[in-house]
């Protein structure tokens, strides 16, 4: 019997996220059953996908459970097995709850070395987020020297690591950031070539305009929304659409029009293709070999913001749907 805080689903949200869909509570675990393990957290990760998996919507996971822990990408430590594949002081990443203590059946977990880079980092420029960012550029934006890349939300999680793979293979690269401080981030360190703030920025088209004179060939979408539509706008024939989120449509109550003239698909022989990154785990060893290598000689930066403390991943969480974090948003818990 393990006594644990967590943080349960209080209510659904309907438009913002707001502090009483969360309630924190104090609750005592079970015995493991056999194939259980217990798993203290130290990290958990803070991403924009729980936001839709708060409502109940049909999508590519299941909604969380009204009075359940919500779960998060967690890198932990075991510290009761019943499970053969798995021992006392493994160090594991995976879907946890968020909370002090997870029971896992120990499917979808993986072991990692905690040695082999801050544990944080796992859940960042090594893990989901990066993947993300590494398989869309590789695999559907495919970015080259003489082309233009626009990447939204270009100092997030995703967004920091896609412009700089963009920027590595010889694209002229254009960000849109929340504040001057991470537009200056996103030219003076990952080495895009220019970042507009979206938040001051009113005209979205005439700034692209401005930024990408020769027109955008590959567009990596974060945001979704107005930025979206003036960056399809202004795509050239044969351009890749690498659809990755739509951050800006997630607390919406109704759903936003596409942009006009969607015949432009047609006529500028255009893909644009949506992507989940679990679907393609089997390419997790060339990510890890080519972005690590990367990491390794400082071709690669990242950012992230450290939480601390369980009880402040609620607020962290809301502000991440506002863009207070910059760079990868996570919780340190224990
Ligand atoms: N397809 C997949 O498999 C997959 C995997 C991971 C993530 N994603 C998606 O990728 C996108 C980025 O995720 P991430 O992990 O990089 O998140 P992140 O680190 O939290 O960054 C998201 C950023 O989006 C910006 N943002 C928030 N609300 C916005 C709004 N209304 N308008 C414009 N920008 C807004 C904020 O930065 P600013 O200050 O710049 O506004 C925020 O920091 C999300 O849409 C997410 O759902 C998809």
């Amino acid at each position: 019997m393990t006594d644990v805080t967590q943080i349960v689903l209080a209510k659904r949200p309907v438009g913002d996220v707001t502090p009483d869909c969360f309630r924190e509570e104090k609750a005592t675990l079970p015995a493991l059953n056999d194939g259980e393990l217990l798993i203290v957290s130290h990290y958990l990760s803070l991403d924009p996908y729980m936001r839709p998996r708060m409502s109940e919507l049909r999508s590519y996971v299941p909604p969380f459970e009204i009075d359940r822990p919500l779960t998060g990408g967690s890198v932990g430590e075991v510290v009761e097995s019943s499970n053969p594949k798995f021992a006392k002081g493994d160090t594991v990443i995976g879907l946890l709850n968020w909370a002090t203590h997870t029971v896992h059946d120990g499917k979808g977990l993986r072991k990692i070395d905690p040695t082999a880079a801050p544990l944080a980092a796992n859940l960042g420029v090594l893990g989901m987020p990066s993947f993300t960012a590494w398989y869309g550029m590789k695999h559907i934006c495919k970015p080259k020297a003489g082309e233009t890349a626009f990447v939204s939300a270009a100092t997030g999680a995703v967004g920091q690591v896609a412009g700089q793979l963009a920027k590595l293979a010889g694209a002229h690269v254009v960000g849109c950031a929340g504040d001057e401080q991470k537009c200056q981030w996103a030219v003076r360190e990952a080495g895009y070539d220019a970042c507009f703030n979206h938040r001051t920025e009113r005209d979205y088209g005439a700034v692209l305009d401005k930024l990408c004179p020769k027109g955008i060939d590959s567009n990596f979408e974060n945001v979704g929304g107005k930025i979206f539509h003036a960056a399809f706008a202004r795509m050239n024939n044969f351009g890749r659409i690498a659809f990755c989120g739509a951050i800006s449509e997630y607390q919406d109550a109704e759903p936003l029009a596409g942009p006009p003239k969607m015949f432009a698909i047609v006529q500028r022989r255009l893909t644009i293709q949506g992507f989940i990154v679990s679907d393609h785990n089997a390419m997790l060893p060339d990510f890890v070999a080519e972005v690590g290598g990367l990491l390794k000689s400082g071709k690669l930066k990242s950012r992230e913001t450290i939480v601390d403390g369980l009880a402040r991943a609620p607020a962290a969480f809301m502000g991440l749907l506002k863009g207070e974090n910059f760079g990868k948003l996570i919780v340190k818990i224990g």
